[in-house]
């Protein structure tokens, strides 16, 4: 199951999706934590951090962070946990990674969310902040966590999530869709950063529906799968 069916005007096969959202990533990482600190009005690190706690992160666990990104997850949890020693960080964007590493001294590989190139049930919790639609495939990454992860181990899958309503949805799309790529454009006065949000408004709007992502959840062996929302457009997936 792909998380959003292909967006042709970027690129025509399921195949070059990975080089297209690196590419975009690796252009605009130097661009990501200003523009996602004042698009979310201040409040994403500590939301991240909330979240995390309410889903039971717990000092003594080991995390793995997938699609980590400049690290904001893994900033959160390392206040949680104490230090960074037992977090281990994902991404495939170099240029994502790097500015990670330097804020935290956690485990960093360059890897995809499909293919985790650590072993079996190695992890008491997983979490992804915001970067589900970028997978390539929803039931490899699923399986992955599944293996990777401990008996009785966590996820948590944070996501913004287009409103059914016809207001919420329009609201929405006003913010995400236009207003704030502009002001991205307007403040950072680059294309890259611009791309980067108009893309993360593209695939949130083409995103499959929650109950799919439950569903995925499910059929690859988690238990407890529930949604939680907040504020009508975020969503905590989590499971165990
Ligand atoms: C919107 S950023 C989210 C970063 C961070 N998790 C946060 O909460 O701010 C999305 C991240 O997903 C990463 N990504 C893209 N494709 C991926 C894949 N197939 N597997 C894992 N991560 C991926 C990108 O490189 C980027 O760093």
């Amino acid at each position: 199951m792909v998380p959003h069916p292909l967006l042709r005007h970027r690129y025509d096969r399921l195949e070059d999706k990975s080089v297209f959202v690196n590419g975009l990533f690796d252009a605009g990482a130097e661009h990501y934590d200003p523009v996602v600190n004042w698009g979310f009005l201040c409040q994403g690190n500590s939301y991240r951090k909330w979240a995390l706690q309410r889903h039971g992160l717990e000092p003594g666990m080991r995390l793995l962070d997938v699609a980590c990104g400049t690290g904001l997850v893994a900033v959160a949890a390392a206040e949680i946990l104490g230090s960074a020693d037992a977090i281990s960080c994902v991404d495939p964007s170099e240029g994502m990674l790097a500015l990670a590493r330097r804020k935290l001294e956690a485990h960093f590989i360059q890897a995809g969310a499909e293919a985790l190139p650590v072993a079996d049930a190695s992890f008491d919790f997983l979490s992804v902040g915001y970067a589900l639609r970028h997978f390539g495939s929803l039931e490899a990454a699923f399986r992955e966590f599944r293996r990777v992860l401990k008996p009785g181990g966590k996820v948590l899958l944070l996501e913004a999530t287009k409103p059914e309503n016809p207001v919420g949805a329009a609201m929405f799309r006003f913010y995400f869709g236009g207003l704030y790529p502009f002001l991205t454009r307007l403040f950072t006065r680059s294309d890259h950063a611009e791309r980067m949000m108009q893309y993360f408004w593209e695939t949130m709007d083409a995103c499959v529906r929650p109950e799919t992502i439950l569903e995925e959840l499910r059929k690859a062996g988690f238990e407890k799968v529930e949604r939680t929302r907040l504020a009508g457009i975020f969503s905590e997936y989590s499971a165990e």
